[in-house]
């Protein structure tokens, strides 16, 4: 894709973990995860970055695999314009992914170029678990991407952490071969960024030249630093990422508060 102001950044808005339900009355953790989900939207929308180049949306899309949560989120994301990239997180159900979010405006998976940047979404779905994992062929496959983007500026999307987050229960459940993951970025000196969500909290940072960040969920936080689950009273979130054409990095993350359902 070819952009015709190459100075602005690229515009990004990362939303994760909007656990959607089959009725939009459900709520998970006493939260209606369709009213904050909703709520982040409209709060983007209204923000000056607004419209943006790109939307990630890194996991946890639907909470209980309904072709009707899908289908909720493709309706609501649709009107919005700017092409949304999905990965699938460990509640998602990959295979109604691929049937439901394939069609523009989304994408899941693979790798888009937009200006000097290059997006690679980076699938660590494991059947059955809540950890994440790569294995050899997930792992050639980064290999070959960020090669066949060597002359592109790369931001590397996810669900599971590839850092821990000092939270034992949390670290349990993350990308279970981080170090050979690690290992691939750090022989690729065009990556600038790596993004995922699944511990619903903020984090931000430099490793070697690259920005690592993970993005609070659109539904509850989690409370960062415990090592048993605990809830966080931070409101919904959403990531700003600005990508300039010289590889530099901005970002910020909003928290949106809500009225209480009645
Ligand atoms: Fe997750």
């Amino acid at each position: 894709m070819a952009r015709s102001d190459e100075q602005a950044p690229l515009k990004v808005l990362q939303i994760s973990d909007t656990h959607l339900h089959a009725t939009v009355a459900s709520r998970m953790r006493g939260v209606n995860t369709y009213d904050t989900f909703t709520a982040v939207l409209n709060h983007a929308q209204r923000d000056a970055r607004w419209p943006v180049d790109a939307i990630l949306v890194t996991g946890d899309i639907v909470q209980d695999e309904s072709r009707a949560g899908y289908l909720r989120f493709r309706a609501e994301m649709q009107v919005l314009g700017p092409p949304v990239f999905c990965i699938p997180g460990n509640h998602d159900d990959p295979k109604l992914m691929d049937e439901l979010l394939n069609v523009p405006p989304f994408k899941v998976g693979g790798d888009m170029r937009i200006g000097r940047w290059s997006f690679v979404l980076l699938n660590t779905f494991l059947t059955g678990e809540d950890a994440g994992g790569l294995g050899e062929k997930r792992l050639h496959a980064l290999a070959v991407a960020l090669r066949e983007h060597a002359n592109q500026y790369v931001i590397v999307c996810m669900h599971h952490q590839p850092l821990p987050m000092g939270s034992a229960w949390l670290d349990g459940v993350g990308l279970r071969d981080a170090q050979q993951f690690l290992s691939v970025i750090d022989t690729h000196d065009n990556v600038r960024c790596v993004a995922w969500g699944h511990v619903h909290q903020a984090s931000d940072r430099m490793r070697g030249k690259v920005r690592y960040l993970s993005t609070p969920s659109t539904c509850s936080q989690f409370l960062p630093s415990s090592d048993f689950f605990a809830l966080d009273n931070r409101p919904p979130g959403l990531r700003w990422i600005e990508l300039y054409a010289d590889g530099r990095v901005e970002t910020a993350v909003d928290w949106v508060q809500m009225e209480p359902r009645q």
